[in-house]
């Protein structure tokens, strides 16, 4: 397939291109577009068969669900059996990096939901992204655009080295904000009828941020802990292997001194790669280190993590050192994201 690479920085500059893409859209085709988290591997959100061309452009198994895409918060009850604790949501959080997933109704066909009786929505805030829903006239059903098993794409060469033909347009927007996909929440009710959140997937809306729109909160164990063997996830993506690099990735859990001088032993004696912290690059061999951003600066870290897996990837080290980031705020988003890939392997310095 020819893959169309249409270059948009400024949507109102770029109105023909967003009009092609959402005909493309419209028609059944697939587009990546930029959003304010990480691109997104597109197709209209109500068919069938756009959702089983998605699941073969990424190879991914077609029981893990997809979040469609919305231009307008309120849209989503054209789709789904939206509460007042969604508009609640939607009024704090979108357009923005939340999921939200709800009872879904009959015109999203079970293609999009893997089957399952619930559909995940997300209004995002990249005006990009906007534009496009509203060129295609329709909901975009879109996991993020990266083969299944690699990290999420966070720059439009990302996605070209994962996806030039097998869709039929990338949209380049340059390199995406926020750079972790966004926070996923079911909205769930108690044995009352009390409605609450289960969180599914930490992002940039923090656990404490949605604590102030709702009082309760639940984090599913395993945002933070390895799913026993045959245990049945709460979200069908939870089960699957999650990217993981061809070198084994280690996370580092010590005090600062002690952790810089491990990395300088380990960088004397094996081939190793280390994401580590931009007040180590200093102290550390040149080369064989690939920076993040400093150790208080949470949302660059998130911002460069997959792209420094992949640069990580492309070294020829037998193992990957990181830190191991801390469980709060956008800390449990990284923390989430690095211990999957690290196969919950964390060494205790
Ligand atoms: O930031 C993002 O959310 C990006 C951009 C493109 O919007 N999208 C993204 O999609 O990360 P994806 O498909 O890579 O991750 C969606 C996750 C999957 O783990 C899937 O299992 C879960 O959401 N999911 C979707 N619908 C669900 C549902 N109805 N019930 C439970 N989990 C669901
Ligand atoms: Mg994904």
């Amino acid at each position: 397939m020819n893959t169309q690479i249409f270059l948009v920085c400024e949507p109102a500059a770029a109105q023909k291109q967003l009009e092609e893409a959402g005909k493309i859209i419209r028609a059944g085709g697939l587009v990546v577009f930029p959003t304010e988290t990480v691109y997104g591997l597109g197709g209209d959100g109500t068919n069938r068969d756009a959702a089983a061309k998605i699941y073969a452009a990424k190879g991914r198994p077609s029981d893990n669900p997809l979040i469609i895409h919305i231009a307008d918060p309120e849209d989503a009850s054209r789709y789904a059996y939206t509460t007042p604790l969604y508009f609640a949501l939607a009024k704090a959080f979108m357009p923005g990096p939340l999921t939200v997933i709800m009872p879904k109704r009959d015109n999203v066909p079970d293609s999009v939901t893997g089957g399952l009786d619930s559909v995940a929505v997300r209004c995002p805030s990249h005006p990009v992204a906007n534009a496009l829903i509203r060129a295609s006239g329709t909901c975009i059903a879109a996991p993020s655009a990266n083969l299944s098993g690699k990290p999420s794409p966070t720059e439009a060469s990302h996605v070209v080295q994962d996806l030039m033909g097998k869709v039929d347009a990338i949209i380049d927007g340059g390199a995406c904000e926020i750079g972790l996909e966004s926070t996923i929440v079911k909205i769930q009710a108690d044995e009352q009828g009390q409605p609450y959140l289960l969180l599914l997937r930490p992002g940039a809306v923090t656990h404490d941020a949605l604590c102030c729109v709702c009082p309760r909160v639940d984090i599913a164990p395993a945002v933070a802990e390895k799913l026993a063997e045959n245990e049945r996830p709460l979200s069908p993506g939870m089960k699957y292997r999650h990217y993981a690099p061809s070198a084994p990735l280690i996370l580092l859990d010590g005090d600062d001194a002690d952790v810089l001088a491990f990395l300088q032993r380990e960088q004397r004696t094996t081939r190793c790669t280390v994401l580590c912290y931009d007040e180590e690059v200093d102290h550390l061999a040149q080369g064989k280190i690939i920076p993040v951003g400093s150790k208080s600066d949470l949302a660059r870290q998130a911002n460069r993590l997959f792209a420094a897996l992949r640069e990580a990837d492309a070294t020829d080290a037998q193992i990957i050192y990181a830190h191991l980031p801390p469980m709060q705020g956008l800390g449990l988003a990284l923390y989430n994201r690095m211990i999957r890939a690290a196969a919950h392997t964390v060494l205790k310095i």
